[in-house]
């Protein structure tokens, strides 16, 4: 096989990008437009030297998807944000239901998700400045360059935030801003965070290259819609959009997030996840056993806590609760020293008496990455009578219970859930219930 030869494949699942990813003569397909169950007639871009995996795009389509629709998004094929925009909500969410079953083996219970069209659910969105001076663009990485595709108009950020993103492209035009340039390193404006209340309070923080020598002060002077407005630098060559240092600039530093009954602070870099309508429904099951009751006792923990949801619902009904994050933002949120995992559970292990040393309750939210051998091997060690696990990404979460629940682990599986916090997209967040095994 070699670029540019044409074959016939049908997609059978759906990579982590969204592609149609069919199989032709051993070799797995990746094809761009091509929806799990069409077949198409395609043509050959890359073949992977390392492993036995091609790239292709649709030459004709052979048939169908029930759901396909015209994609409502015109940024949509520049864009990679919303690589399900193709079909209609619906069946987005029967794929994700088979692709966790059939790809990952996950069999979930029910996925939750929101009756509204899919819109407007994004609280918290980060843009990356591109274009050049008098014309200044906010948008994203297109899959695998340094080039930006335009969000202008984006349809699944929230309102607010869209409003903010158009006055910042404007003020930073009209101000002949430069834009941080990938591929020399020159220029000012690099990454824009925006997160909203959802009742017209944004935080927006600015990342520029340097730190000084900004046009900041000029634009955060002239910008109207945000309610508060932070500087950070970030000078890194790699993909990281945050800074690590930021400076109020003016206004409020937090937004007010309701999760159902509880309301929580986030700073203008914390992880704040950005459907805060599914996320309470997930936090508080995470913090539940799967038929919804309560959960009770002296001790819990709550690993990669963030800004602090989950904890504040286990401390209802747990007298000590031990909360580990690193990111200093939202470690300060909780009330916390920043701190790894890794190093809070090594601590907690060595010490036999430890306050948290046996929890009755681990609950874990790991980034994409998911938990690891260490942890996964710290927790085996710490036997907790349960383990709540919440993933962004099926393919480390089903790592991770291979290492919790396989011959070496502490654990097995009673239930799993999933939840759409992020229509439009191939993503879903998981919650697995684990309690401990005596064997
Ligand atoms: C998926 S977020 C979950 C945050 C929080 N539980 C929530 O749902 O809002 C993962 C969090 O883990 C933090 N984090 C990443 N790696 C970590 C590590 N090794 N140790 C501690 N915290 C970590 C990140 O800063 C982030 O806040």
């Amino acid at each position: 096989m070699k670029p540019g030869d044409t074959l016939t494949v049908m997609a059978e699942s759906l990579s982590k990008h969204g592609d149609g990813v069919g199989v032709y003569e051993g070799v797995e397909i990746h094809v761009a437009g091509l929806l799990p169950g069409e077949t198409g007639d395609v043509a050959i871009d890359y073949v992977s030297k390392q492993r036995p995996r091609a790239h292709a795009q649709v030459l004709v389509r052979r048939n169908t998807h029930p759901g396909r629709r015209p994609a409502p998004c015109r940024h949509h094929g520049r864009c990679n944000g919303c690589a399900l925009m193709d079909m209609d909500l619906p069946s987005q969410r029967e794929l994700k239901r088979v692709e966790l079953e059939r790809t990952w083996g996950i069999m979930i219970d029910r996925l939750v998700y929101d009756d509204r069209e899919g819109r407007g659910y994004r609280f918290s969105s980060k843009r990356v400045f591109s274009g050049s001076p008098g014309r200044i663009k906010l948008g994203s990485y297109m899959r695998g360059t340094h080039n930006v595709a335009d969000m202008q108009g984006c349809l699944v950020d929230h309102p607010d935030i869209a409003d903010c993103a158009d006055e910042l492209a404007e003020v930073t035009s009209e101000l002949r801003c430069v834009p941080y340039d990938e591929t020399d390193g020159g220029g000012d404006l690099r990454y824009a965070w925006f997160k909203t209340d959802g009742h017209g309070q944004v935080v927006l923080a600015i990342i520029t290259a340097e730190p000084c020598h900004s046009a900041v002060f000029d634009i955060a002077a002239r910008l109207q819609r945000p309610a508060g407005i932070a500087w950070g630098s970030n000078g890194g060559t790699g993909n990281d959009m945050r800074a690590t240092t930021l400076r109020p600039l003016r206004g409020r530093q937090t937004v007010e997030i309701d999760f159902g009954d509880l309301t929580a602070h986030f700073g203008p870099l914390g992880f704040l996840q950005p459907n805060p309508h599914i996320a309470a429904v997930a936090y508080h099951d995470l913090v539940r056993v799967p038929a919804g009751g309560a959960l009770h006792g002296r001790t819990a923990l709550d690993l990669y806590a963030g800004a602090g949801v989950t904890t504040r619902l286990l401390r209802r009904s747990f007298t000590h609760v031990g909360a580990c994050e690193s990111f200093p933002e939202s470690a300060r949120a909780l009330g916390c020293e920043p701190m790894l995992v890794e190093e809070f559970l090594a601590r907690l292990l060595s010490d036999p008496h430890h306050l948290h040393r046996n929890p009755e309750l681990v609950v874990a939210n790991p980034p994409r990455g998911g938990l690891g051998q260490t942890v996964c091997d710290q927790l085996n060690e710490l036997a907790a009578p349960r383990l709540h696990l919440m993933s962004c990404s099926p393919a480390s979460l089903v790592e991770d219970l291979r290492r919790l629940t396989g011959a070496d682990g502490r654990y097995r599986a009673i239930g799993a859930r999933a939840f759409d916090t992020l229509p439009q997209t191939n993503h879903v967040e998981v919650v697995v219930w684990l309690v401990g095994r005596s064997d």
